[in-house]
């Protein structure tokens, strides 16, 4: 039986390889290979001399290996060769081999934890607050009087200073393309300093298990040229048009509603707990990363948040289906 099976196990095997292996990208949206900073370079530098290191010994040891099964395989009817016990020079050898191989693995890679450990920041350096909520981020930019949430901006080739701040329980920052991950811990502070290097987005996602909504704790960084950038910040900084039509009756609805307890609107509302919502329309994606920004899914979205994502802090407001299509034509317009 086992016999029979074993070719329909391999290849069994084969195929399911194949199927996992064709959800492989080098640079997919949360590859960890993609160098887009300073910091994940630094990072890759260390796992590009580990895998060599650890490819070539493999090599010489299979190879090694095989020489050995065929040289030394025994003839039949043979007689047990010589025993031998202990060999001082061959001990020694393989004594002294790992100590240096782990040698060369051990200086870069203590060299590149205290580097990115580093407190110190570069002058200039743009500073953001990240602040990790159940379940989503919020970016404050201290020094531009800016605050967003989801998304984070940052300018290409600048040194960014992320502090990590946690309001609720423990998270951990991880956007793959820019370097490692780090633990957002109430009480803690935590700080990764970076210089983004690749223009383009970024994807991020929460590490560390937060809660039912942990999964649908993304996040994504747009790294801009500096002019981009700027003009994205006077963006943020400017008010958004007066609402009209519907969606003036959506604000009146918003004004009115549970949502200024939690969100805030500049000139509208100024509650804290939730994301800000200013500018929530010039967001690709709503619900931390999770569906694509459109009237539709806000309306879907205040009308039943706890279908589109388990445990969501946000209350069911009771709205009827036209109260929801007028707040999602509100909040949509705010860009
Ligand atoms: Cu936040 Cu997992």
């Amino acid at each position: 039986m086992l016999v029979r099976c074993g070719p329909l196990v391999a290849r069994l095997a084969v195929a399911a390889l194949l199927v996992l292996a064709s959800g492989c990208a080098w640079d997919g949206p949360m590859s960890t290979v993609v160098r887009g900073s300073d910091f994940n370079r630094a990072i890759l530098r260390v796992y590009t001399i580990i895998t060599w290191a650890t490819g070539i010994i493999g090599l010489v040891v299979f190879v090694v290996l095989g020489y050995i099964l065929m040289r030394f395989r025994r003839p039949p009817d043979t007689r047990l060769p010589a025993q031998i016990r202990g060999n001082t020079l061959l001990e020694l050898g393989w004594t002294i081999m790992p100590a240096i191989v782990l040698l060369v693995i051990a200086i870069p890679t203590i060299q590149i934890i205290f580097r990115t450990q580093t407190q110190g920041a570069p002058a200039g350096a743009l500073r953001v607050t990240v602040r990790a909520w159940q379940w989503w981020w919020e970016f404050r930019y201290p020094d531009l009087d800016v605050v967003t949430a989801n998304e984070l901006h940052l300018p290409v080739g600048r040194s960014v200073v992320l502090e990590l701040e946690g309001p609720d329980v423990i998270h951990s920052f991880w956007v793959p393309h820019l370097g490692g991950k780090r633990d957002v811990v109430p009480g803690r502070h935590n700080r990764i300093v970076l210089t983004p290097e690749t223009p383009g987005l970024h994807w991020g996602q929460c590490a560390e298990f937060c809660g039912a909504s942990h999964a649908n704790m993304g996040m994504r960084v747009l790294v801009q040229p500096a002019a981009e950038f700027d003009a994205w910040v006077a963006g943020q900084k400017a008010t958004p048009p007066e609402p009209t039509g519907a969606a003036a009756d959506g604000q009146a609805i918003f004004a009115k509603s549970a949502c200024v307890g939690c969100h805030t609107i500049a000139g509208v509302s100024a509650g804290v707990l939730a994301p800000n919502l200013t500018h929530f329309g010039g967001r690709s994606t709503l619900a931390a990363g999770m569906w694509p920004n459109t009237p539709d899914n806000v309306a879907a979205w205040v009308r039943d948040p706890q279908r589109l994502k388990p445990g969501v802090k946000m209350p069911d407001l009771g709205l009827t289906e036209e109260q929801a299509k007028a707040v999602a034509a509100y909040l949509t317009g705010l860009k």
